[in-house]
């Protein structure tokens, strides 16, 4: 039982995470879904969300759903991936409502979804990169608590976990809108660790350095050296299935 609580056991729990088409949420997705757990799942990339779909198992014994299924949230799975673009506050608010009518409210959220700008010097940074990053990476989580976390309050349970940065404690030249976006994360974690009433809890989660698309961006080819998702992806999983509420307010790091 001591066992089974530190690798995340316990009854099956149902799992939002933004940002599941690639890197650190896909790899996240398929490992709770493997242990049992339903994913519900979005990022704006149609076609991965459906690729995704089709490799996830249906329930913990079930093999991979049939390649040949055609809506990414088929009412035969027990997961709910769609395409949505976590910038815009009224897809979410739908997404939530589409949430509450298949009876998938979240017992865990966790808001992965991120970009970063090119490297550049702030002042090269053109407006339209500094916005998409703040956009995505601050104002998409807001969007997320703004319709999910009534729900959550209403269950009087529920677990947040916002992906913050080793860049979200420390700054770094040529990555400064992304810095600014994790420290806000880090910030905006904190505060509302003070609003959240028992029972439920918000956390800041640096995930490390993992090889995906985002490090590539900023390390180049010296992102190889560092793990997979896939390998990252089981320490994470049992990380997160064993916070608590009494962990809110904490910023924490895979
Ligand atoms: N990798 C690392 O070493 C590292 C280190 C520190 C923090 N992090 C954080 O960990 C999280 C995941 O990073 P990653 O390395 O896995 O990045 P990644 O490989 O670039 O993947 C980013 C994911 O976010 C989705 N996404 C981006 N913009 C979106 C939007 N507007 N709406 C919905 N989904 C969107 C992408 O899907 P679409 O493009 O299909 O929308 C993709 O699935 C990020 O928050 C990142 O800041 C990563």
């Amino acid at each position: 039982m001591v066992v089974s609580a530190m690798i995340g056991g316990g009854p099956p729990k149902t799992v939002l995470i933004t940002g599941v088409s690639r890197g650190l949420g896909r790899a996240l997705a398929l490992e709770l879904a493997r242990r049992g757990h339903t994913i519900i799942g979005c990022s704006r990339s149609q076609d991965k969300i459906q690729a995704l779909q089709d490799e996830l198992p249906r329930s913990s014994e079930d093999p991979p759903a049939a390649s040949s299924s055609s809506s990414s949230s088929s009412s035969s799975c027990k997961h709910l991936l769609t395409a949505i673009d976590v910038r815009s506050d009224s897809s979410i608010k739908e997404f939530a409502k589409l949430v509450v009518q298949t009876r998938r409210v979240p017992d865990i959220i966790v808001n992965n979804a991120g970009t970063i700008n090119k490297n550049n010097k702030i002042w090269e940074v053109p407006a339209e990169d500094f916005d998409m990053v703040i956009d995505t990476n601050l104002k998409g989580v807001a969007n997320i608590l703004r319709h999910f976390l009534p729900l959550m309050i209403e269950r009087k349970r529920g677990i947040i976990v916002n992906m913050s940065s080793g860049w979200g404690r420390s700054p770094a030249a040529e990555v400064a809108p992304y810095c600014a976006s994790k420290w806000a994360i880090e910030g905006l974690s904190r505060s509302v660790a003070k609003e959240l009433p028992p029972g439920l809890a918000v956390i800041s989660l640096s995930p490390g350095v993992v090889n995906t698309d985002m490090l590539a961006s900023c390390f180049g080819s010296s992102a190889a050296l560092y793990p997979s998702p896939e390998t990252w992806a089981p320490k994470a999983a049992t990380m997160i299935l064993n916070l608590t509420e009494d962990d809110n307010g904490a910023s924490l790091t895979v």
